[in-house]
C-alpha cells in the first residue's frame, strides 16, 4: 500500500449535473484525438522530459479514438476548451474488468473533483456493463497520481520492489518502464462524491 496521509473516500457523485456552467461531458471521437494530444506535455507538467513527452504520445495512438469512444470521455466548455479526459475500456480477456488508461485534467481544473467524476461515470458505466473491478498503472514518480487514485480507493497490487513506500513493479511495460498497479473492486463504492 502506498504510504502517506491519503485516506480513501468512496467514488460517489455522477458527472454530468454535477459540472460548472458551461462545461459538458461526452465521448470523444477521432477529431479529439490531435486535441488530446496537444495538451499532453502541459498537463503532465513536462513530467519525465523528452522521454516521457515521447512515452505519453505513443500511448495514446489515433485507436483509442476510434475503436474505445465509447467507454471513453472528455468534458469540454461551451468556447471549445478541452477540460479533462478519461480513455477507458472494458477488458475483452476479462470479462469483469475495466480499464483505465489514460486520465487528465487541466491543471487550471485539478484538485475540483473531475478526476473523481470521470471515474465514478467510467465505473457506473462499466458496471453496469458487467464490470466488477477498475484496474489502471502509473509511473512510480508520478506521486500526484499515486495519491490521487489512493484517496479513490484504489489498492496498490504488490510488486517487486518498493519506491518511495509505494509497491512497484519493475519493467512493467517494458525495460525500464516501471509501473504502480492499481486496482479498485467496483462495489466498494469508489469514486462519487455527494
Ligand atoms: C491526477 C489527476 C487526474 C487528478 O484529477 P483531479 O481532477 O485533480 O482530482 P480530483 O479533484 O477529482 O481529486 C480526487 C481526490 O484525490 C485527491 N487528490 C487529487 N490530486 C491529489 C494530489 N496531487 N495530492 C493529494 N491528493 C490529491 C483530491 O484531494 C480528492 O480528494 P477528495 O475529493 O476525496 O477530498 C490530475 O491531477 C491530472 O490530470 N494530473 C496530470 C496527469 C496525470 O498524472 N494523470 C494520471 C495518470 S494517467
Amino acid at each position: 500500500m502506498v504510504a502517506g496521509p491519503e485516506r480513501a473516500r468512496p467514488v460517489t457523485g455522477l458527472l454530468d449535473d454535477a459540472l460548472p456552467p458551461g462545461w459538458s461531458v461526452r465521448h470523444p471521437d477521432a477529431d479529439d484525438h490531435a486535441r488530446v494530444h496537444a495538451v499532453l506535455d502541459q498537463w503532465w507538467a513536462g513530467f519525465g522530459g523528452e522521454a516521457g513527452s515521447r512515452e505519453r504520445a505513443a500511448l495514446l495512438p489515433r485507436l483509442f479514438f476510434e475503436h474505445f469512444t465509447d467507454t471513453s470521455y472528455l468534458i469540454e466548455h461551451d468556447d471549445g476548451h478541452l477540460v479533462a479526459f478519461l480513455i477507458g475500456f472494458l477488458s475483452p480477456a476479462r470479462p469483469d474488468t475495466a480499464y483505465v488508461h489514460f486520465l487528465g485534467v487541466d491543471p487550471a481544473a485539478q484538485r475540483a473533483g473531475l478526476g473523481r467524476r470521470l471515474h465514478a461515470r467510467f465505473g457506473a458505466d462499466a458496471a453496469a456493463r458487467g464490470a466488477r473491478q477498475v484496474g489502471c498503472v502509473t509511473s512510480p514518480g508520478n506521486r500526484d497520481s499515486i495519491a490521487f487514485h489512493t484517496r479513490l480507493g484504489f489498492r496498490v497490487d504488490p510488486g517487486d520492489r518498493t519506491v518511495a513506500g509505494t509497491s512497484v513493479h519493475s519493467d512493467h511495460d517494458g525495460p525500464g518502464l516501471h509501473r504502480v498497479v492499481f486496482s479498485r473492486a467496483l462495489d466498494d463504492r469508489g469514486p462519487t462524491h455527494p
